[in-house]
């Protein structure tokens, strides 16, 4: 049973995670979070109510935070995900002369790396993938390139570092880069003239209205002809005047069309 003053700052955790960050937590995720944070604070000798009280008062680091938006932000994922959304992608990706395409809440790299070996794959050589994630641990690991043995990925990608550990060629790294960024913050994304978008599992820890919110500044990014891909009904309902919904069966797709 969580005592009365744990559940007090286990809210004011959830409250100043949203306040500053927009960042929202389910409420099944909000006791594992308290618990991850309680033992960050106490890995750099806090509590969590000393921790908090410094959040609150506007003296933790950015470090500190980095930390703490990681331990509130769930990164699961793996190479080739949804393998019918990135084919997908690639029939979009493909009408244009130079690709360059956004993956929005990329987790540790996976995603993007998929993207651009599924690119590789149909023989493009002129692309670009950015990564974005609230995370930069998760910047970080992506950044490094370097993955568990995966069947997923073809062995002509990769090269073997250490102990069931590979990692991918300069020549493929060279296609995809990675930047930190939070999309709930007004900050524009340092990637522009997107040709795809696409964000999956990432709308899913957000209440409708923190969705629509996204999509509405991920599309304001997006040139005409461009293309917005969630996972099917990732969405919420979302509309557009300025992007046309397409009746693609596995996934929301959206195109700019003015
Ligand atoms: C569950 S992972 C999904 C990874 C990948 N897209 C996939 O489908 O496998 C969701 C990612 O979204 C990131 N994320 C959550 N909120 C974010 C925000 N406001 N801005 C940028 N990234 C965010 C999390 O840090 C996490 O790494």
């Amino acid at each position: 049973m969580i005592s009365a003053a744990a559940s007090l700052t286990e809210d004011q955790w959830i409250e100043v995670l949203y306040n500053r960050f927009r960042i929202e937590v389910s409420q099944d995720r909000r006791p594992a979070l308290h618990r991850a944070i309680g033992a960050y604070a106490q890995s750099i000798g806090e509590d969590n109510e000393s921790l908090l009280a410094k959040a609150l008062s506007r003296q933790l680091s950015a470090e500190n935070w980095s930390k703490i938006i990681h331990l509130a932000t769930n990164h699961e994922t793996r190479f080739f995900r949804n393998r019918a959304i990135i084919d997908q992608l690639c029939n979009y990706a493909e009408t244009f002369a130079r690709p360059r395409v956004l993956s929005v809440g990329c987790s540790t790299g996976e995603e993007p790396y998929s993207i651009a070996i599924a690119l590789a794959e149909r023989g493009l050589a002129n692309f670009k993938v950015h990564g974005i994630d609230v995370s930069e641990d998760c910047i970080a690991a992506a950044s490094e390139g370097i993955y568990k043995a995966s069947e997923a990925i073809p062995s002509r990608y990769v090269k073997e570092v250490t102990n069931g550990h590979l990692r991918f060629y300069d020549w493929l790294k060279d296609f995809v880069t990675f930047s930190q960024h939070n999309v709930m913050s007004d900050r524009p994304i340092g990637f522009t003239n997107p040709s795809v978008i696409v964000t999956q599992n990432m709308l899913i820890y957000y209440r409708k209205e923190a969705r629509h919110r996204i999509l509405e500044g991920l599309a304001l990014g997006l040139p005409i002809g461009g293309y917005l891909i969630t996972g099917p009904s990732e969405d919420a309902g979302w509309k557009s005047t300025d992007l046309q919904r397409l009746p693609v069966p596995t996934a929301s797709v959206f195109k700019r069309t003015q």
